[in-house]
């Protein structure tokens, strides 16, 4: 393993191994007005959602390791205390990037990145017209986390009006990830679309009982076939199956037949771990382990 030193490592550097490790991030396109009236707008990906109930989000403005300046942003924040939160998704990536560029505080990047400004409800700044999700907040506390190129200000915001796109919504009043197709930041100039593949379930029961990786048998624990998530999706099971349970599966004549052939074999146990590692694989997890054990 590499070892980095946050001491002896340079700041630009240290900032890219912990871009590149705490990824992808969600982006906040911060939207901001300043004294004049003048809308700024700039994507923040040390971004993210930390309570409900009150709704926060926090995200930090950083000092520049280049020239240790602050950012317009936080200037604003600092004066009015007010910010709308946009979200960032696919169709709107590439000018959320021009958003980015350094501009003169005159300058509005609503008028570079070709984005629309609309009112908010509640706050000043604006909300982008395009982005699925507008969150108006008023900002609670700015945390200053240090004096130096590459610190933080971590802005707290406080949201006191979500614009959610109907387009967006599921017919259960939920956001499908699917539909608002949001983008997250990885390290350097890389960034991931949460769409197709890439969005999986991990269903989870939050209450109640697991059999956990301890309570699977030795040699499903030790198994050379077995992944890590193989064994994950075993151990998040409530329960092993009954005996019932089991002889009823014995009966089954796909499982008689191979226990038919292959009960005597020397790689019986490779051969039930390829096939239940195949069932896991189509979220078979209650059959896997039935095979499992078998015996
Ligand atoms: C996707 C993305 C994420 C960014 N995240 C941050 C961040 O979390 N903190 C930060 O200080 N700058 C971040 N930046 C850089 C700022 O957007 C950039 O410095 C911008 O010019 C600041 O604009 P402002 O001066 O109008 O606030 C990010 C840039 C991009 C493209």
């Amino acid at each position: 393993m590499r070892i980095i030193d946050p001491e002896k490592t340079p700041t630009r550097d240290l900032h890219q191994f912990l871009l590149g490790a705490v990824a992808p991030r969600p982006i906040a396109f911060a939207s901001t007005i300043n004294d004049d009236g003048t809308a700024n707008l700039a994507p923040y990906s040390f971004f993210n959602a930390f309570s409900s109930n009150p709704p926060i989000v926090v995200f930090s403005s950083n000092r520049r390791v280049s020239d240790n300046t602050t950012k317009d942003t936080l200037h604003n924040i600092q004066k009015n205390k007010e910010v709308v939160i946009n979200v960032v998704n696919y169709a709107i990536v590439r000018q959320m990037a021009v958003a980015s560029v350094q501009f003169d505080s005159a300058i509005s990047e609503f008028d570079k990145s070709g984005l629309t400004p609309i009112p908010s409800d509640l706050v000043k700044p604006f909300r982008v017209k395009e982005s699925p999700v507008q969150m108006e907040c008023k900002v609670s506390e700015i945390v200053t986390l240090g004096e130096e190129g590459g610190a933080g200000h971590l802005i707290i915001c406080n949201v006191v009006r979500m614009h959610v796109a109907e387009s967006v919504i599921d017919e259960d009043n939920r956001i499908d990830p699917h539909k608002i197709d949001l983008v997250g930041r990885m390290g350097r100039a890389y960034y991931t679309r949460a769409s197709g593949d890439s969005i999986f379930t991990v269903v989870q029961p939050v209450m109640g009982k697991a059999v956990g990786f301890d309570g699977l048998p030795v040699h499903v624990r030790n198994s050379k076939i077995l992944t890590g998530n193989d064994l994950g999706r075993l151990s998040g099971l409530q329960e092993l199956p009954s005996e019932e349970e089991m002889n009823a599966f014995k009966s089954d004549p796909e499982v008689q037949n191979f226990l038919k052939h292959f009960k005597e074999a020397a790689d019986f146990q490779d051969r039930l771990h390829i096939w239940a590692g195949l069932e896991l694989e189509n979220n078979n997890t209650e059959f896997a382990i039935k095979l499992l054990l078998l015996k």
